[in-house]
């Protein structure tokens, strides 16, 4: 559920109406929901509070902004980081460095370094390689570092290719027939201090039999590695739980379910278990707000033509995804068109003989769920600058992003000395 609601026919955020929002910041602008992402984080935690006492580490990356990040560290939400700069990002916000994971295949010495002076809670390592790099670096910098090994179960996650990462074939973690040598060995490594076990089999999962069974190896591997003489305390479950973008398909699982099942699954694991939820927490909380441009003929449906562009919501170009599209203020009548942006290629295109609210130029239309890997995700292909976001609490609201200028873009290239000093010639 969000707080995304028709209120005297017009499209509100909590009690913001939108169109507010747009006439003072312009357009394309992303709106989120604090009282979405604050309700998201309780149900999350509720769900899985049956677990014990998880660390419950928002993955970064499915939307960085400070504003996201510091509403939820104050729920007490930790951070699950894949770079230096979510790292940063995090501490900035307000995340305690000992709510921090750190996750990711290419982790560099630099970010390691990084990550070990701030005291995190643990590395997720994704290879032997990697164990024998952190560990030269703890040691130069007189540390330990805590370290689980990201387990690839091979289990096909049913999501799209894209973002499917526990498949044998997928760059994430070592092979369960490689785990028992790589503990023996990372044991040995002066700079690594063995505490867990991730997994993380993808993103969007519709359904929890993947997740279940990625879970059942992780627990076996726990008993097997416990056998060894590793001391596993800490089981970190990654993120990956589903939400609903078309409300005529049937629901993902709710967290209430999944997190059933985890406390099923790992009743007898006598671990903490670590949560990486990124998408279930602010998908549902944030819309991308666009105005028409115009609405043009086309040989079947028409095209609606926005100011947004595949540069500031890539996800149906890039996965074929699906997002809910509603005028801000319908008018009650239905046509089928093709939405598009103004970007040069064909990609550019957010939905396909859609049956969606009729909508003339000037109109303000939102795509929904916008929330989650949608503003980072975002470039300035075509010299698009950045789109601003905006934080909606109640009936306030407060940009949180400035929207970026052209002028910042041309100030970010700089001329080679032979071009300027050819420009100076013929002055
Ligand atoms: N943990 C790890 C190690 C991850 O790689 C990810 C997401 C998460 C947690 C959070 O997963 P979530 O709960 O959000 O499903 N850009 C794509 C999604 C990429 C997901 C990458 N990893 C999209 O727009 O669908």
């Amino acid at each position: 559920m969000d707080h995304f609601e028709l209120r005297d026919g017009v499209l509100h955020c909590e009690e913001v109406p939108l169109a507010d929002i747009a006439a003072a910041v312009g357009t394309p602008v992303y709106v989120y929901s604090t009282g979405t992402i604050e309700r998201h984080a309780r149900v999350f935690r509720e769900a899985v509070a049956a677990t014990g006492d998880p660390l419950i580490a928002y993955a970064v990356k499915a939307n960085p902004n400070a504003a996201v990040l510091a509403t939820l560290a104050r729920a007490g939400f930790g951070a699950d980081v894949v770079s230096g700069g979510e790292l940063q990002r995090a501490r900035a916000a307000g995340v305690a460095a000992d709510k921090i994971v750190f996750s990711g295949v290419g982790k560099t010495e630099e970010e390691m370094a990084l990550a070990c002076m701030a005291g995190i809670y643990q590395f997720n390592l994704e290879s032997e390689p990697e164990a024998e790099a952190l560990s030269e670096v703890a040691v130069r910098l007189g540390r330990r570092a805590p370290v689980a090994f990201r387990i690839n179960p091979d289990v096909d996650a049913g999501t799209h290719a894209k973002i499917s990462t526990g498949k044998s074939e997928n760059k994430f973690g070592i092979p369960e027939a490689r785990a028992l040598a790589a503990y023996r060995r990372a044991s040995a490594l002066p700079g690594l201090e063995v505490q867990g076990i991730a997994v993380h089999i993808g993103s969007q999962l519709m359904r929890l039999e993947p997740l279940e069974r990625a879970f059942a190896k992780i627990g076996a591997l726990i008993g097997e590695l416990r056998a060894a003489g590793c001391d596993i305390r800490v089981a970190d479950l990654g993120g990956g739980l589903g939400v609903p973008y078309d409300p005529a398909q049937e629901p993902p699982p709710s967290p209430a379910e999944y997190g059933a099942m985890v406390a099923r699954v790992a009743r007898d694991w006598d671990v903490r278990l670590v949560f990486e939820p990124g998408r279930v927490i602010v998908g549902n909380a944030g819309a991308l707000v666009t105005r028409v441009v115009r609405v043009k003929e086309g040989a079947g449906d028409p095209f609606v033509i926005v100011d947004a562009g595949m540069n500031d919501l890539m996800r149906p170009s890039l996965y074929d995804a699906w997002h809910n599209i509603r005028a801000v203020a319908p008018r009650g009548n239905k046509v089928s068109a093709n939405v598009v942006g103004p970007v040069c290629e064909t990609g550019d295109t957010f939905a396909t003989g859609r049956s969606m609210d009729d909508v003339l130029p000037g109109d303000l239309v939102a795509f929904m769920t916008a929330g989650a890997y949608a503003a980072t995700m975002a470039s300035t292909y075509n010299s698009r600058p950045l789109t601003p976001e905006v934080m909606v609490s109640g009936n306030r609201w407060a940009v949180v992003r400035d929207r970026q200028t052209v002028e910042a873009l041309i100030r970010a290239d700089r001329m080679p000395p032979w071009l300027s000093e050819a420009q100076q010639e013929t002055e």
